[in-house]
């Protein structure tokens, strides 16, 4: 088990005004803030990023979506983040997720569902790795 994982506040949320209580969400549930910045996603850097779901169905919308407007990124530390994480956002299709979760609470449809988390201690290193560089997170340990 690692203690990282990668989020991401999304533009359905930002755009919404929720980045600050989501937030909140963070630091409640005894996440440290690694590292978080702010940005608008290039398409490529989406296409990149999310590049496991090329060629499914939802993956011009979803890549297209997550480009079109600032999105917070950010890199999160508690001893088993992944799971951790994953349990505070809750399903990924927010019809689906118990109430209390983030995804419940903010998100619209699958497709503009609030926020991301790495599904796996692997790609939570490398979706850290594909927004933050080395100094970033060292900085703030
Ligand atoms: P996320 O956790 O960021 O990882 C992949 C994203 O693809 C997921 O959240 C959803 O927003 C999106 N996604 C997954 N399945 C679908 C779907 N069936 N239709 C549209 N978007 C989807």
């Amino acid at each position: 088990m690692s203690n990282l994982t990668f989020a991401i506040i999304k533009p359905d949320a930002v755009k919404n005004g929720d980045t600050g209580k989501i937030y909140d969400r963070i630091i409640s549930a005894e996440f440290k803030v690694l590292s978080a910045k702010l940005i608008n996603m290039t398409l490529a850097q989406a296409q990149g990023f999310y590049g496991v779901h090329a060629g499914k169905p939802f993956y011009d919308e979803l890549t297209e979506f997550m480009s079109s407007s600032q999105s917070m990124v950010l890199a999160l530390e508690k001893d088993n983040a992944v799971s951790a994480w994953r349990e505070t956002i809750g399903a990924t299709n927010p019809k689906e997720a118990d109430a209390g979760t983030i995804r419940h609470d903010f998100a619209t449809s699958i497709g503009e569902n609030a926020v991301h988390g790495s599904d796996s201690d692997e790609n939570a290193r490398k979706e850290i790795g594909f927004f933050f560089s080395e100094a970033e997170l060292i900085s703030n340990q």
